[in-house]
């Protein structure tokens, strides 16, 4: 942050004036350098600096919410590059449809954005990501090979527990999952799609003696259906790609120092793990099963006193995208998970049918341009907005942003002293400190 009223600069200029330009200030004393102790976010109109707290006593709920374009994915990705760097929360960007992150592993090249860092007393780095494609038939195989390293895949027991769910069985109207459910604890110990096929077998071969048709017609459907499961390459029995764990191996002696599935590995080494979806969204049923695994297995693992008592914060663009099973679970990290230090930034064009829960816990909403009515009154509502509030939203231009909050925002005053605040508060997004693509590129790719 630069301060006009430093002594020091004072009395340089003075000097300047009185013994000539040697005196002038060089390049990097023009400004005092003001430690920032919180984590920065957004400028205002009169160059205040607005942050985000660093500590919570139970982590967050960060909504950020917006017309198309508006600038969700912007300040979320603001807000993640910030947070990684500034304090030691470990972040999982969750929902990437868009593979917008593959970008945010590189620095900004432009000058005028390297400069303006400068002045915030920040830099521009690339942010360490690896990135995670969910196994799925349709991944783009080649580009994946040439650019990416890992695929992820869930189980074949999570789809076998969550059967009901995932083939959208409804026990009164499908007989078909009485015969499953009968062999379900044996399919879970399958190794092979051949052994799976053989379970069938055996468990028909029980019933069907009497030659009956339908028991026939039952297994060949049972059999369709397993196929088309492994077919998809959703499952790890036959994903040969699958990554059920990273091992962290010192340098120079190549011993091992830490071994888990992926995403704690990705933490232990400093890393920010993403999930790349925009191959399992148009799979509804098994998008829902995949988050839910995953979400899953971080509450499984925040017993390791590895991270027990580290934040971990989950970035979810685009959050009413998870649905079914895995927003259950988000459910459940909103409402008894911020205690345990699980905090989260999501971004919605939909505020108003986003899970409730969510809107009932949050900490922060930063609201976006939108003309939407309906959107901007069920925000308006759970905030109580005033009217001329409600009329800057549609106003607001591209990365402008109004901050609510339920607990405070941090702000830095142009002497660089800072004081909370809690009333809503306009400002524009500051840029990431890593590349962000702009859409023209983005479409390119
Ligand atoms: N590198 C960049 N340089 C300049 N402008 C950019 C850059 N990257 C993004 N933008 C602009 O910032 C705005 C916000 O983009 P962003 O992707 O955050 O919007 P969004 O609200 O997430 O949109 P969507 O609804 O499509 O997800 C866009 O208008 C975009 O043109
Ligand atoms: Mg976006």
């Amino acid at each position: 942050m630069d301060s006009n009223v430093s002594p020091n600069i004072e009395s340089r200029r003075m000097m300047a004036k009185v013994f000539g330009k040697t005196h002038l200030l060089q390049k990097d004393e023009r400004f005092d350098k003001i430690p920032i102790e919180h984590i920065p976010i957004g400028e205002t109109s009169d160059g205040k600096l607005v942050c985000l707290p660093k500590e919570f006593r139970d982590e967050p709920v960060i909504i950020i919410c917006g017309g198309r374009g508006s600038g969700k994915t912007w300040l979320l990705h603001t807000i993640l590059d910030r947070t990684n760097k500034y304090t030691d929360k470990n972040c999982l960007i969750l929902n990437d449809y868009m593979n917008e992150s593959t970008w945010w592993n590189w620095g900004w090249d432009d000058e005028t954005r390297k400069r303006r860092l400068i002045k915030l007393n920040e830099e521009s780095v690339p942010l360490p990501i690896m990135h995670f494609f969910p196994s799925s038939n349709s991944l783009k195989k080649e580009v994946f090979r040439r650019r990416y390293r890992y695929v992820l895949s869930i189980p074949f027991s999570t789809i076998i527990d969550h059967a009901e769910e995932y083939f959208n069985w409804k026990p009164e109207r499908d007989k078909i999952y009485y015969y499953f459910k009968n062999a379900a604890e044996k399919f879970k110990l399958a190794k092979s799609e051949e052994e799976v096929n053989e379970i069938i077998e055996e468990e028909f071969a029980s019933v069907s003696t009497k030659g009956n048709e339908m028991f026939a017609s039952m297994k060949f459907k049972l059999k369709n259906i397993m196929a088309e499961v492994f077919r998809a390459n959703y499952t790890t029995l036959t994903c040969h790609e699958s990554v059920e764990s990273i091992e962290l191996k010192d340098k120079t002696t190549g011993e091992i120092m830490y071994k888990n599935d992926p995403i704690s590995a990705c933490y232990m080494a400093g890393i920010v793990p993403a999930i790349m979806t925009s191959d399992i969204l148009t799979h509804e049923r098994y998008a829902s099963l995949f988050f839910y695994y995953i979400l899953q297995q971080r509450w499984e693992k925040k017993e390791l006193p590895e991270f027990r008592n580290k934040a971990e914060w989950f970035f979810i663009d685009e959050v009413n995208k998870i649905t079914g099973k895995g927003n259950e679970k988000l459910t459940e990290y909103v409402t008894r998970g911020r205690h345990k230090r699980f905090g989260m930034v999501v971004c919605t064009q939909n505020y108003s049918t986003m899970n409730k829960f969510m809107k009932q816990n949050k900490d922060y909403t930063f609201v976006l341009r939108q003309n939407s009515d309906v959107e901007i009154k069920a925000i308006s509502n759970d905030w109580g907005l005033k009217k001329f509030e409600e009329d800057t939203i549609q106003t607001l231009k591209t990365q402008e942003v109004l901050g609510l909050t339920t607990q405070k925002f941090f702000i830095y005053d142009r002497n660089g002293v800072p004081y909370p605040h809690t009333e809503p508060i306009k400002m524009k997004s500051l840029f990431p400190l890593s590349y962000h693509a702009p859409p023209n590129i983005m479409k390119k790719e």
